[in-house]
């Protein structure tokens, strides 16, 4: 892992989302470095509304089983080569981190918690981007499939809000063009 220290805009403005990464596997101990650092986002009460499962070196094999299941269809009928090109967006990550909220009753406390819990995933992104290590953050359906939430022992009253996988890559995609202020920002009065 390589050691960059980018500045917080730096990070921000370069930062892209990897959707194709080279295979290399991400170190546990680097991405929990990273987790580590991330749990310094805003959240309301300190409440800190998450959790991870986090995916890693050998345990790659049985969450890409899982996923082989409950994401390609039929995959049992497909030629080997054409199961290895669905999986190859499962399989080139080198690591994977589930986010898991709590689901609050209230509203309120709802909505903080999914934001902070966001903020927090922002976070890991950045950090992540900071040391050479892409990242995307995913919301399959099959994050709320009940087999999948058993996999990931996923309590009642909780959510899987993303996949975010991450791994190292080599090539960083062209940003998508972003509106700037003059197009979203009012005055207040006017
Ligand atoms: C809540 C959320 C859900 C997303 N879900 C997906 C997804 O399911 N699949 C995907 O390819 N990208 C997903 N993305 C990534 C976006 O496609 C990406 O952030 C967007 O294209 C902007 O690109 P950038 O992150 O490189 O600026 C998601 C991003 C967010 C914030």
């Amino acid at each position: 892992m390589s050691e960059q220290f980018l500045s917080v805009r730096d990070a921000i403005i370069n930062r892209r989302s990897i959707k194709k990464f080279n295979g290399q596997s991400v170190k546990r101990e680097d991405l929990l470095g990273i987790v580590d650092d991330a749990v310094w986002a805003p959240n309301h009460g300190n409440r800190e509304p998450w959790r991870l499962v986090i995916a890693c070196d050998d345990d790659l094999v049985a969450l890409h089983q899982l996923l082989r299941e409950l994401a390609v269809p039929k995959w049992q009928e497909l030629s080997s080569e054409d199961l290895a090109k669905q999986m190859a967006k499962f399989t080139l990550p080198g690591g994977y981190a589930f986010v898991i909220v709590p689901e609050d009753a209230r509203q309120k406390e709802r909505l903080e918690d999914y934001a902070a819990a966001s903020i927090f995933i922002q976070n890991i992104q950045l950090l992540a981007w900071d040391k050479g290590i892409g990242s995307c953050w995913k919301t399959p359906g099959f994050l709320d499939n009940p087999k999948f939430r058993e996999a990931l022992k996923v309590q009642p009253g909780e959510r899987v809000i993303a996949m975010l996988q991450v791994g190292y890559f080599d090539e960083v995609p062209k940003g998508k063009e972003r509106k700037t202020s003059a197009q979203f920002v009012t005055n207040f009065g006017e």
